[in-house]
């Protein structure tokens, strides 16, 4: 056995959290704790259960006689959800309660920057407070691990380092703004498909390094005030009354202090779920568990009262870090010129030029004089749909509209539509009836599109999924473009080469067809109420496109982990996760499998290139950081932002390792010829893995390669060091 496995550096087996200084600027004040015991003393067991459960669909009790108010809670997580009335899920159809559309999440992720994270908290922040609500039920980090889960263009990504980056700076930002971030959906609730009572199933060790780090770094971190129990069960147990995750390890091992929320309706139990660690029960059914019993469990000795205390001092907490008892609480405004522009930029960021081989990007205003713009997806707005994930939104430039803004003047608009919205209905006899996109072209609309290209200069069509086919309740069943779009793309680029396709979507989409007959394509998103402008301004080259996919593009369904190995969507009301860590890009570099495009892809108008890529030192001991500077250099004729990706390999491990696994990012501005020097670096435990022989996350001695990189397979440089054992 060579020597370094002989040696492991054993971190973390009783989980110590380090408080970093900013946690008193973001997270729960230690100043309101005496207050907060006074209030308990003075409260009744009736008026403490009163605050642990809904009084409406989106409040929870208060206590008059105190001046303790209610809760107001509102989704998320992409805009603060239309007023609903107070007792069923009605809109209350107000005049008042339009406000502004963010990109959602998938979208903000694909910008791989987390100042404009906390941009976006904090302008979404503002936005709930303006509308009096205390906790926004978001940011939704769920991973992504199948790219047909119907939720994922609200989750931000396959990878579990660059989701927590993104959560943090999401939650901080809105937690400055006094209103409480509702992480969500606590947790493995990666499929809507059996959503509401699907088992999930996996080991430790993928549990920990892929689908708990984020919550992890939201609860530990980022202080984040709540936390939402998802609807589905793991091992087992529902999440609602999960003793292991909501106890165990979000309460005692990650020493949570806010309070834990049901999804709505997602608790199936009084005393279990009040012992396992369930603060506040919602949901359309608000008067189910914790108003009918818990009280009576109390009297009878089910439940300590100590526990309901400790309910009721999480709950007191969230409301006084959120100021809701103070009149300096933060007015909050929507609609303001600084969250238009902040959705802007975040829109203008998170566009992926995925493919350019003509360069017929940026498109050149002064030589073009008619343009055919294709697809109803030129026209479609992408606030509406996706159910509680629906804005109401004050407006929403869509592409065609941000296109005429640009250039009308100057250059001649057509529009087809070249495709229209239909969908099948099929009862397969759940509790949903199923409705999917209608595959089929309708050729009439494709005539006429092929018409409109062939008497223009450029077409581009607007192409991809809408928020009626990606949506929360059910996954998609294909990856394929819905309604036609495939022949509508072929027809199209048939008569004009000068053809740029521009995908609108949320998730992965099967690109096969479109990659072999355009040379153009853009990966845009639901992009928010600035999202047809923020199109414009990268078609015409205002911007130098910066996004990149923050999930695998594959060839085909079947090549995803899950869906080889036949573990999505389980059977018998379980799924068991089979793939391991192997999620997203991990499974692709590891099997060795072409991916269409590759997680972290992305173009620009200009070039980069990587140079003096150094280390601080060759061997490194458990105490000491890695130190990792780089210079990238813009060698192209406009500026542009460059995001730079560093991943870490271990070859020689001694447990099955990804073949590379992210754990560094940094984004920079370089006008053409500039270079910059930058710096990134690592903590040795960052190379850990988690070891399920002893329970513990380990570091192994060894060697170690640093690969650096503009995407996932577009490595650029590679570092080798040592870890050696204390
Ligand atoms: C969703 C949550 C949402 C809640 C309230 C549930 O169906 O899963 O994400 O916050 O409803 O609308």
């Amino acid at each position: 056995m060579p020597a370094f496995f002989l040696f492991f550096v054993l971190i973390s087996c009783r989980q110590t959290i380090q408080l970093p200084e900013e946690r008193q600027v973001f997270g729960f004040d230690p100043k309101f704790e005496p207050a907060i015991d006074s209030i308990l003393q003075l409260l009744t067991l009736e008026e403490k259960v009163h605050m642990v459960h809904g009084s409406g669909t989106f409040v929870s009790g208060g206590v008059e006689r105190l001046g303790i108010p209610e809760l107001c809670y509102t989704d998320g997580p992409t805009g603060i959800r239309e007023e609903i009335a107070r007792s069923s899920w009605e809109p209350m159809n107000l005049t008042t309660d339009s406000v502004t559309f963010f990109p959602t999440g998938t979208a903000l992720s694909a910008t791989w920057n987390e100042e404009l994270a906390f941009r976006y908290g904090k302008a979404i922040g503002s936005e709930a407070n303006a509308r009096g609500k205390h906790i926004l039920l978001a940011p939704a980090v769920n991973i992504i691990r199948t790219p047909i889960c119907g939720r994922n263009f609200e989750y931000f990504s396959e990878d579990p380092f660059l989701n927590s980056k993104l959560t943090v700076g999401y939650i901080r930002g809105l937690q400055s703004q006094n209103v409480a971030a509702c992480v969500k959906h606590f947790a493995v609730n990666n499929q809507e498909f059996q959503r509401w009572n699907i088992n999930v199933l996996m080991d430790e060790r993928t549990l920990r390094e892929i689908y708990l780090p984020v919550y992890k770094a939201a609860a530990t971190e980022a202080d984040a005030y709540t936390f939402m129990g998802a609807y589905n069960k793991f091992r087992s147990d529902w999440l609602c009354e999960n003793d292991y995750l909501l106890h165990k390890i979000l309460k005692e091992e990650w020493g949570y202090k806010g309070a834990v929320i049901s999804d709505w309706g997602g608790t199936h139990s009084t005393v279990k779920a009040a012992l396992a660690g369930l603060d506040v029960e919602m949901g359309g059914r608000f008067n189910q568990y914790f108003f009918s019993s818990l009280t009576d469990s109390v009297r009878v000795g089910l439940v300590p009262e100590s526990v309901i205390d400790d309910k009721v001092r999480r709950i007191l907490r969230v409301m006084y870090n959120c100021k809701t008892m103070d009149s300096t609480r933060i007015a909050g405004k929507t609609n303001t010129a600084e969250n238009v522009q902040m959705v802007y930029d975040v829109a203008c960021e998170s566009i992926v030029l995925l493919k350019n081989e003509r360069n017929l990007l940026p498109l050149n205003i002064d030589s073009i004089k008619s343009i055919a713009i294709i697809g109803e997806n030129a026209m479609q707005v992408q606030s509406r749909g996706g159910f509680t994930a629906s804005v109401k939104a004050r407006y929403e430039i869509t592409p065609l509209e941000g296109i005429k803004k640009k250039v009308a003047n100057t250059i001649e608009i057509q529009y087809a539509p070249g495709y229209a919205e239909k969908f099948v209905i099929a009862d397969t006899g759940g509790f949903w009836p199923y409705r999917y996109p209608d595959p089929n072209p309708n050729m009439e609309l494709i005539e006429e599109a092929v018409t409109a290209a062939k008497n223009s200069d450029i077409a581009i069509i607007f192409a991809g999924n809408n928020r009626n086919v990606e949506t929360e309740v059910v996954d998609r069943e294909t990856l394929h473009l819905p309604f036609g779009q495939d022949e509508l793309i072929k027809a199209v680029t048939a008569v004009n080469p000068n053809t740029i396709v521009v995908v609108i979507a949320g998730a992965a989409c099967d690109l096969n067809i479109t990659d072999s007959v355009a040379s153009t394509i853009l990966y845009a998103w639901f992009n928010g109420s600035e999202a047809g402008n923020a199109l414009a301004a990268v078609l015409f080259g205002d911007v130098n496109p910066s996004g990149k996919l923050p999930f695998t593009i594959p060839v085909r369904l079947e090549d995803i982990g899950a869906h080889a190995l036949h573990a999505y969507p389980g059977k018998n009301g379980e799924v068991e996760y089979t793939e391991g860590i192997l999620v997203g890009y991990r499974w692709f570099d590891t099997q060795q499998i072409e991916p269409n495009y590759c997680f972290g892809h992305g173009l620009s108008y200009t070039v980069f290139e990587y140079t003096r890529a150094r280390i601080n030192r060759k061997a490194y001991s458990p105490d000491q950081e890695i130190k990792l500077t780089i210079t990238v250099r813009n060698t192209g004729s406009l500026a542009g932002k460059e995001t730079l990706q560093l991943y870490i390999r271990k070859k020689d491990s001694e447990v099955m390792r990804a073949d590379k696994e992210l754990k560094g990012f940094k984004k920079i501005e370089l006008q053409p010829g500039e270079e910059k020097s930058l710096t990134i670096t690592l903590d040795i435990n960052d190379l850990a893995h988690y070891s399920m022989k002893q329970g513990c996350w380990i570091v192994e001695t060894g060697e170690y390669n640093l690969l650096l990189g503009s995407s996932s397979r577009d490595i650029r440089k590679e570092l080798v060091f040592r870890v050696k054992s204390l």
